[in-house]
């Protein structure tokens, strides 16, 4: 067998790939503090460009994000996934995202995760549907197989699991990404430790922080993902400040809270925008 950066089975179709959560609860800070057992302290910023806290909570936290973003030095930036968009009507809905800061496109192959969704002429379509750039999400096994031809098509970042191939197989990857000049990125999905980020922060524009199982729209985010974002956060602004952390999956205008005091500043959201009344709004909402 080859050796692979996986840290579990690329495409495992076991355990918790086929079980899809409940809808999201309402999830309130102090609901938060609970299912993490007062283990993160909400009050602590580990923003982008602010020194991890340390001790007791600092109070008056969203005075001090307030703050930082004020001086123009913390952007949170909104992705929503057009997974939960109406694919018969893809343009109508992508315009509908305008004031959004990227469009974040979900990949899938059947092999990496247990479902099968759009590829490289879908992305070839959009392209000229909307300016913004296209933030798109390999769910792919060995994605050094077509990344150049989603370059091509227009993507402007890639994101590459590092689960998906050999550690080698990742780096030729992310390589490949760069001399399209697109901006390449890793995926941790939820079982893998923050650690595997190191051979690859280097190389990347992007890491992206899975808080669902990925394959499906619509599941529970899992808070206990919060302490792997704010470890990368440490991670990047130690080794590659310039890097954006992006999280996805049952991220809404409660749970991107707990997201952005953890240190993400990039919120992939596909339901919580598309099921929104006010879609403008609801963007507005989730930067905060
Ligand atoms: C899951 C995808 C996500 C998903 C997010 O595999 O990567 O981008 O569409 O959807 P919500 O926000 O509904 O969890
Ligand atoms: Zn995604």
């Amino acid at each position: 067998m080859k050796p692979t950066a996986n840290w579990e089975p690329a495409g495992d179709p076991a355990g918790s790939l086929f079980k899809r959560a409940a809808a999201p609860g309402p999830g309130t800070d102090a609901a938060w503090k609970r299912e993490l057992g007062g283990g993160l302290p909400l009050g602590v910023s580990y923003a982008p460009g602010a020194a991890p806290a340390t001790g007791a909570p600092a109070p008056g936290f969203p005075e001090r994000r307030r703050s930082i973003k004020k001086r123009g030095l913390f952007m949170i930036k909104v992705a929503p996934s057009i997974l939960s968009a109406d694919f018969a009507n893809l343009e109508r809905d992508i315009q509908k995202i305008s004031t959004a800061d990227y469009v974040h496109v979900d990949v899938m192959d059947g092999l990496f995760v247990p479902n099968i969704t759009i590829g490289i002429p879908v992305v070839k379509s959009i392209r000229p549907t909307t300016s913004l750039p296209l933030d798109v999400h390999l769910m792919i096994v060995e994605p050094v197989r077509y990344v150049e031809q989603f370059c091509d098509a227009g993507a402007d970042l890639v994101t590459v699991h590092v689960e998906s191939d050999t550690e080698e197989n990742i780096h030729e990857a992310l390589a490949k990404i760069r001399a399209k000049g697109k901006r390449p990125g890793v995926v941790l999905k939820p079982k893998t430790p923050a650690e595997a980020v190191l051979p690859f922060l280097n190389e990347v524009d992007i890491v992206l922080v899975m808080t669902v199982e990925p394959g499906f729209g619509g599941q529970k985010f899992m808070a206990d993902m919060m302490p792997k974002v704010q470890e990368i956060r440490r991670y990047i602004d130690a080794m590659n400040p310039g890097c954006e952390l992006e999280v996805d999956g049952g991220v809404d205008p409660s749970t991107c809270k707990i997201c952005v005091a953890s240190g993400a500043n990039v919120l992939v959201a596909g339901s919580a925008v598309y099921k929104a009344v006010d879609i403008p709004a609801r963007i507005r909402e989730l930067r905060g």
